[in-house]
């Protein structure tokens, strides 16, 4: 069977960890999150966390020439290398133009690109309410989807934080940048044939539904 390789796209809190946990679960696939990788990097004060954290906390993206070896290195990397969820890369156009020139020399082809839609008012409402576990990252929202104890992840106990760049200024500079820079990827997608659109508006439940069926559909096509 050829190699799952699914990029996840779409504006801040379109729900794109929420889907990963449950895509990677039903597929077996390494998850690649960007965020979470820089946000590890800062964490623990690694040359590239130090890069990266003035951008993060502005709510800007960390500029092209930091982010693109990291990820395209842990790509051709051991288990991603019979398939993965990427979340988060590409984000701009040259780095969606280095991952086509990677592919190229190494003969893989991107399966699917996942556009989680949702408007800008649902997004500042989603991101304001999410609370994520220090320890695991599992992620939580005040309203739409809260812990079974105030503060407290489900999992293992560990304390929900609030992201540093979860704050409304912030999240609505993520949003400009978004539209400004990660938007024209729904365009090169599309060009390409591989741009599959899913309405983020819908409960979780019911976009998993939806993206399992359409890779499930995609695998089927892949056989025959
Ligand atoms: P990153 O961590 O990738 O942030 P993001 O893309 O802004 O996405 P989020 O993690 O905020 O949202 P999500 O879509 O995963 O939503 P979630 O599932 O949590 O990047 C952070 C920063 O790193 C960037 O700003 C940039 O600085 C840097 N960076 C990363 N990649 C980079 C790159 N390639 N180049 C340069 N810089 C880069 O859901 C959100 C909330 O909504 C949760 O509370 C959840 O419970 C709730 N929710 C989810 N789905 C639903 C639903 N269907 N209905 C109701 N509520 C829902």
């Amino acid at each position: 069977m050829a190699e799952l390789n699914l990029i996840l796209l779409g504006p801040p809190g379109a729900g794109k960890g929420t889907q990963a946990e449950r895509i990677t679960e039903d597929f077996n696939l390494p998850y690649i999150a960007t965020g979470n990788i820089l946000r590890a990097a800062v964490a623990e004060g690694t040359p590239l966390g130090v890069k990266a954290k003035t951008f993060m906390d502005a709510g800007a993206l960390v500029p092209d020439d930091v982010i693109i070896g990291v990820i395209l290195e842990r790509i051709a990397s051991g288990d991603a290398r019979d398939g993965f969820l990427l979340d988060g890369f590409p984000r701009t156009v040259p780095q969606a133009e280095a991952l086509a020139t990677e592919f190229e020399g190494l003969g893989r082809s991107l399966t699917a690109v996942l556009l989680i839609d949702v408007s800008d008012d649902e997004v500042v409402r989603r991101l304001s309410g999410r609370r994520v576990s220090a320890k695991t990252g599992r992620v939580y929202h005040i309203e739409f989807d809260p812990p079974k104890n105030e503060g407290v992840c489900d999992v293992d106990g560990s304390r929900l934080i609030q992201r540093d760049d979860d704050k409304p200024e912030t999240i609505k500079k993520r949003l400009a940048v978004y539209h400004e820079q990660t938007e024209p990827l729904v365009a090169f997608y599309s060009e390409l044939g591989i741009l599959r659109r899913f309405d983020g508006a819908r409960p979780p439940a019911e976009v998993h539904d939806h993206i399992r069926a359409q890779i499930a559909t995609l695998r089927l096509e892949d056989r025959i």
